[in-house]
Formats: C-alpha cells, sequence, structure tokens
C-alpha cells in the first residue's frame, strides 16, 4: 500500500537516505528503529511529504510522487497527506483548542463536514483511545498520555489509510507509555495499517508485525516478523 523505490535524501550535501526501498502491506504493522540520527524521522517525512527528498519515488495507494521535484507532485503530495495520519513525539495539538476541536478540525475545515458531524466523529473516537470523560479539556490540562491518545484520535479524524508515528510514547513516563500502547495494540488488532519508529525493540515486539531496521541510509536487517508478545513489557528498554 506504501511503496517506497530508491529513496535518497540528502541535506546539506550530507546523505541522509541512500536509496531506500520500503514495501508496506496494507494492514500491518511496521517498526522502524535504528541508530539516531540514522534518518528514521526523515524518512516518515518524507512519506508524508513534509520533507522533500532527491530521487526515488513514493507511492500510497494509486498517489506517487517523485524526488527532484515534478509538476503532478503537489496533487499527490496532498492525497498522501491525507491518506497518511501523523503522530509526533511532542503532540502537536493546538494549544487554544478543546480535545475534541482538535480531533473535529480536520474533517470539519478539510472535509467539510458539518460542524455537528464533525464533532460525532471526534466524540467517537475519543471514546475509541479512552477519552469520552475529556473532551472539553485544553492540552494544557491533559496528562502528556492523554494528549498523544488525543493527538492519535486527531491523526484518525481524517480516515486515513495508514497512520505514521514517529516515537509516540517517548516523551511520556512509563505509566502514561503502556496507555499509548493499549491504543496502538488496539489499532493494531483492528487491522490498522502502522509504521511505528521507535527506538524500543520491545515495544515494536508487542506490538507484533514487521521489524525494519535503517542504517547509515540504508534498510538493513529488515524483515523479521514477530507475532504480538503476550507479556508486553514496554518498559523493558528504556534507552528511548
Ligand atoms: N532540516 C534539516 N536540515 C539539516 N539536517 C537535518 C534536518 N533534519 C534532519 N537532519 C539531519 O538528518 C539526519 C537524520 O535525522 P533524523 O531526524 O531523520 O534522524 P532519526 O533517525 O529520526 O534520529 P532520532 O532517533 O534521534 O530521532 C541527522 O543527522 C539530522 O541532523
Ligand atoms: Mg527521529
Amino acid at each position: 500500500m506504501i511503496t517506497l523505490r530508491g529513496v535518497k535524501k540528502t541535506f546539506d550535501g550530507r546523505v541522509i537516505l541512500r536509496g531506500v526501498d520500503l514495501e508496506i502491506d496494507e494492514g500491518g504493522v511496521t517498526s522502524l528503529l535504528g541508530p539516531s540520527g540514522s534518518g528514521k524521522s526523515t524518512l516518515l517525512r518524507c512519506i508524508n511529504g513534509l520533507e522533500r527528498f532527491d530521487e526515488g519515488s513514493i507511492a500510497v495507494g494509486d498517489a506517487v510522487y517523485r524526488g527532484g521535484g515534478h509538476p503532478d507532485d503537489p496533487r499527490a503530495v496532498a492525497a498522501i497527506r491525507r491518506a497518511c495520519g501523523m503522530v509526533f513525539q511532542q503532540f502537536h495539538l493546538f494549544a487554544h483548542l478543546t480535545a475534541e476541536e482538535n480531533v473535529a478540525l480536520a474533517p470539519e475545515v478539510v472535509a467539510k463536514l458539518s460542524r455537528a458531524a464533525a464533532r460525532d466523529r471526534a466524540r467517537d473516537l475519543l471514546e475509541k483511545v479512552g477519552l469520552s470523560s475529556r473532551a472539553h479539556a485544553l492540552p494544557r490540562e491533559l496528562s502528556g498520555g492523554e494528549q498523544q491518545r488525543v493527538a492519535i484520535a486527531r491523526a484518525l479524524a481524517m480516515e486515513p489509510r495508514a497512520l505514521l508515528l514517529d516515537e509516540p510514547t517517548s516523551a511520556l513516563d512509563p505509566e502514561r507509555k503502556g496507555e499509548v500502547m493499549d491504543v496502538l495494540a488496539a489499532l493494531a488488532e483492528a487491522g490498522t495499517t502502522m509504521v511505528l519508529v521507535t527506538h524500543e525493540p520491545a515495544f515494536a515486539r508487542a506490538l507484533g508485525g514487521r521489524v525494519v531496521v535503517l542504517r547509515d541510509g540504508a534498510l538493513a536487517a529488515s524483515d523479521a516478523r514477530s507475532e504480538p508478545s503476550p507479556h508486553r513489557d514496554p518498559d523493558a528498554d528504556e534507552h528511548d
């Protein structure tokens, strides 16, 4: 469903991605591991069109865009952004909007749902991430784990084909990590396509799916498959 072919990316002449090929199937979790600075966030940002790349191509469903700039790209990037919901390490909620308003914003403004329909969708999603009772709270009134769950609900609000998550639990203390993990595990079980950047092999194992490792700008030791581990311990690996 997401296909990367020969994706090359340089920053100021420094090669960050040296021709990455990756195939992400619908309905599975792909965990992306690798040392700090190896380009994991850059790769995720390229997939979502937040970062341009120099060579190669990225396709999400029918939308394809190419490195180096191409006249058709803006349309493809818009389609790809819509197809991929993004979740960031630092949540990035709108500070002046309540949880419900954060989630309802894109459905109302971008998908042109009525305000009532957008709010209904937001409430359903907040229920899904266990935050029905916090719908009217502002981000500053929410714990980190709650904020991240709102951000996940927001990423789901446009009914994306895939979720791209960049270290979604690394800014959280262990207890809060667990609640975000539980939400992601439920999404994985429901068949949500996810690409997850993490420093925690235990986290990747807990969600099951595929593990690929980015090292020196290329994918190494890829395609180890794992089943969700029944005794997950997301804190087993603390160096995140
Ligand atoms: N906008 C930018 N301009 C210049 N260099 C950048 C930019 N963004 C990232 N880089 C560099 O690209 C390299 C890869 O960065 P990236 O953030 O993708 O790594 P990462 O694997 O996500 O690391 P971490 O695990 O620490 O989050 C780093 O050397 C970084 O300094
Ligand atoms: Mg990163």
